[in-house]
C-alpha cells in the first residue's frame, strides 16, 4: 500500500453556501482517496468541519488543521491553506506560517512535518503555497529560501505542493526552465511544465505542481511513477455545471508517484 499526497485549489473551496450535493459528495471522494491532502484557497474555515464530519463516517481517522488567513494584510479577499489527513497512516505537528520578512509573498507559505511509519522518508516537511500569478518570477525565486527556513525548522527533505501558477499564461517555457528551482538538481518537480494540471478544458496549464526538494525526497520522487489524474473525467463533472468552477486547478498525484517517498 502507498500513502497518496495530493494538492489542490480551487477559487471557491470550501464554501458550503456555494457547495451543492454532488460537489460536496466528490469533494469527500477527493479526500478520502489520500492519506493527506494540501489545499489552498479556503474562504470559509467552518466548512473543514462539515467535511470533517462527513469523512469520519468512514472507519478510518481523519483530522485537519488550517492555517489562519494568510494574504497580505493590504488585501481583503481571505486565504487559508490547510492539510486533511488520516491520523492512523501518520502525524503532522509543528504547523507554521512562513515568517515573511519584508511581506514579500503576496500568500505566506504553511509548512507542517509530517511523521509516518509508512513512508521510507518517515520524517520530512510539507509546505503548501499559492504563489500570486501577477508576481510569479519574482515568487518562485524566493523558494530557495523558503526551502532553506524549511529545511532549517523540519527536516532536509521538504515537498512543496499547490499552485504555483508555473504554467501558461503567467509563464514561458523559457522562464521556467530559468528558474532556480528547476536548474538546481536540488529540486526535482514532480509534475512537468507540459502536463495539464487545471480541470479547465479550454486550457492547457500545469499551475498546480509538487516540487521535492532535498537529496531523499529528490531521490525517491525520481524513481515515482507519478500522473495527474483528470477529476472532471474520473468524476463525470462538466464545466457546465456551475458548481465545477469550484474545481478548477484539482490536481492529482496517484500513489504511485510517491512510492519511493511513501511505499507502504
Ligand atoms: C500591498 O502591499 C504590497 C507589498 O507590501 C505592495 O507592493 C502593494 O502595492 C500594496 N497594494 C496596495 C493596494 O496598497
Ligand atoms: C534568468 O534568470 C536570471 C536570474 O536568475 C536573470 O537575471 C535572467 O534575466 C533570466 N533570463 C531569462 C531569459 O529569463
Ligand atoms: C477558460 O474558461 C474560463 C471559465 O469559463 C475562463 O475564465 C477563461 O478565461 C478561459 N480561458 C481561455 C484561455 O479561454
Amino acid at each position: 500500500m502507498l500513502a497518496f499526497i495530493n494538492s489542490f485549489h480551487s477559487f471557491m473551496f470550501p464554501c458550503l453556501s456555494f457547495v451543492t450535493f454532488t460537489t460536496f459528495s466528490v469533494l469527500c471522494q477527493v479526500f478520502q482517496r489520500n492519506d493527506i491532502t494540501a489545499y489552498q484557497g479556503v474562504k470559509e474555515p467552518a466548512a473543514m468541519n462539515t467535511i470533517l464530519g462527513e469523512l469520519q463516517k468512514s472507519n478510518r481517522n481523519w483530522r485537519f488543521a488550517i492555517s489562519e488567513p494568510l494574504q497580505r494584510a493590504n488585501t481583503t479577499t481571505p486565504e487559508h491553506f490547510g492539510f486533511v489527513y488520516r491520523s492512523d497512516r501518520l502525524v503532522l505537528s509543528g504547523l507554521r506560517r512562513y515568517n515573511d520578512v519584508g511581506d514579500r509573498f503576496h500568500r505566506d507559505p504553511f509548512s507542517a512535518l509530517i511523521v509516518s511509519p509508512y513512508s521510507s522518508i518517515p520524517r520530512f516537511a510539507l509546505t503548501t503555497v499559492h504563489l500570486f500569478h501577477l508576481n510569479i518570477i519574482y515568487e518562485m525565486g524566493l523558494i530557495p529560501e523558503l526551502f532553506k527556513t524549511v529545511s532549517n525548522d523540519y527536516s532536509a527533505n521538504v515537498l512543496f505542493a499547490g499552485d504555483f501558477n508555473a504554467g501558461s499564461p503567467f509563464m514561458t517555457r523559457c522562464q521556467y526552465n530559468n528558474l532556480t528551482v528547476t536548474t538546481d538538481p536540488t529540486y526535482d518537480w514532480l509534475i512537468d511544465f507540459n502536463q495539464d494540471s487545471a480541470t479547465w478544458t479550454n486550457m492547457t496549464t500545469s499551475w498546480a505542481r509538487f516540487l521535492a526538494a532535498g537529496k531523499q525526497l529528490v531521490a525517491a520522487s525520481s524513481n515515482a511513477n507519478g500522473h495527474v489524474i483528470n477529476m472532471m473525467k474520473e468524476y463525470g463533472l462538466t464545466e457546465e455545471q456551475p458548481d465545477i468552477v469550484l474545481f478548477w486547478y484539482l490536481v492529482f498525484q496517484s500513489t504511485e508517484s510517491l512510492a519511493g517517498l511513501a511505499d507502504l
